[in-house]
């Protein structure tokens, strides 16, 4: 009984079959004590994993998290992180260029996740923001990227030449993302039995 109140406050507000996983990584310009760079995992609305430039380690937020993902996973998405908080931090130069900027506090979000419907139907998203505003996102049926503003174009013509890339994130949001995601609340769904 006590399982099924926490899963009901973990899935706050979803509908029982339906479930998402989320990824949002933020890198930002230098501000004193804050870290430059932090990403979080979330299955439904429960944060399970985050990441900052401070430890630079994956840490846990849920007890199933390290001891099931076994240490290869852990060290594989540890360094996937890793390049993606390398990238994200260079990027920030580049769109500081292209959007005649120079001073102030200024952000580059990745969003990424996948949703898994009561049906069987699955769906993903691939984006990112610039300030707080979207940048450019990832058309997962036709395989380019849509920006909405002029200065995003640069980006989208390089990206939409980059086949390999792009079948890697299709790929990702169709595959390993659903896998990943059923795998996550099967973790779950143990440890809530085992602690009732
Ligand atoms: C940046 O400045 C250049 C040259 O003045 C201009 O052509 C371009 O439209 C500007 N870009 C933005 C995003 O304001």
């Amino acid at each position: 009984m006590i399982g099924l109140i926490v899963l009901v406050v973990l899935c706050g507000g979803v509908s029982a079959g339906s479930h998402s996983l989320r990824y949002f990584l933020t890198a930002m310009t230098p501000i004193p004590g804050l870290p430059q760079f932090v990403a979080v995992g979330y299955v439904d609305e429960a944060q399970f994993v985050m990441y900052d430039s401070e430890r630079r380690e994956l840490i846990p937020r849920r007890s199933w998290m390290e001891e099931r993902e076994g240490p290869e996973n852990w060290e594989r998405k540890k360094q996937l992180v890793r390049g993606e908080e390398q990238w994200m931090k260079d990027y920030i130069q580049i769109l500081l260029t292209r959007t005649n900027q120079s001073v102030g506090i200024h952000m580059i979000q990745q969003m990424t996740g996948c949703d898994l419907g009561d049906d069987g139907i699955t769906s993903g998203f691939f984006q990112y923001a610039w300030d707080g505003e979207d940048f450019i996102n990832f058309d997962r049926d036709q395989m380019v990227w849509v920006t909405p503003v002029q200065w995003g174009e640069i980006t989208k013509n390089k990206w939409d030449q980059d086949t390999p890339r792009n079948q890697g994130v299709k790929g990702y949001l169709e595959g390993e993302c659903i896998e990943w995601l059923r795998k996550y609340l099967e973790y779950g769904e143990r440890e809530l039995r085992a602690g009732e």
